[in-house]
């Protein structure tokens, strides 16, 4: 446990040094722009400039989050994939009338709000940040699963350590989206 805590330590640092890229990139490409006799060109290429580096620092720090995100993935598939992504392991009574249509519409509707199919960015409504706080708070208050399906599967709460690395991998991963804004 404390390894893959060690790990997510490690992965945020990383970012750090990823993060620097871009930014030394902008300020050297601003740089060279006042060198540059003409006007508009130097307005043009500069915006350019200023939109990638925002587009590249968006993606090495999605990137990073979603790396950090292996050492946590396995407790969401464990307690979240069935209904928050496209690899549900349906139950026997699937098969059953009247249940089987109210399990599809809770996928539906929890894919709608949360989608962890693709990994980090997660799918659904709102902001990234916004997404993680509910994950977070579903997950504090023991809210999620929801509750008709841990009467059929036990010991799907997280909790304990589980729920010590994950909110570790929310918090930092909040502080860098944090960084986007
Ligand atoms: C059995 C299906 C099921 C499982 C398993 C499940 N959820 Fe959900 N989840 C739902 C449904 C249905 C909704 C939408 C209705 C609601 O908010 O209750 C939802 C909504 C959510 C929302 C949005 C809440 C909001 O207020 O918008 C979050 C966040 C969430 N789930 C997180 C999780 C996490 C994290 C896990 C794993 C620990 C999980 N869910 C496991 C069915 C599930």
């Amino acid at each position: 446990m404390s390894d893959s805590i060690l790990r997510l330590v490690k992965g945020f640092l990383v970012l750090g040094l990823l993060l620097l890229v871009p930014v030394v990139a902008t300020f050297s490409n601003g740089g060279k722009k006042h060198d540059n006799d003409v006007e508009n060109d130097k307005k043009e290429t500069a915006d350019t400039t200023i939109s990638d580096s925002a587009q590249m620092i968006q993606d090495s720090v999605y990137a990073t989050i979603d790396n950090n995100y292996q050492t946590v993935r396995h407790i969401f598939r464990k307690s979240c994939f069935d209904c928050h992504s496209d690899s549900t392991k349906y139950p026997w009574y699937h098969v059953l009338p009247f249940i089987g249509g109210m399990i599809d519409d809770d996928i539906k509707e929890a894919k709608e709000h949360l989608d962890l199919s693709n990994d980090f960015p997660f799918g659904g409504h709102a902001t990234q940040i916004e997404r993680l706080r509910e994950i977070r708070e579903e997950i504090a208050d023991g809210d999620m699963p929801i509750l008709s399906y841990r009467f059929m599967h036990w010991g799907l709460l997280i909790e304990g350590k589980r729920q010590d690395s994950l909110f570790l991998w929310i918090d930092e991963s909040i502080k860098l989206l944090k960084q986007l804004e």
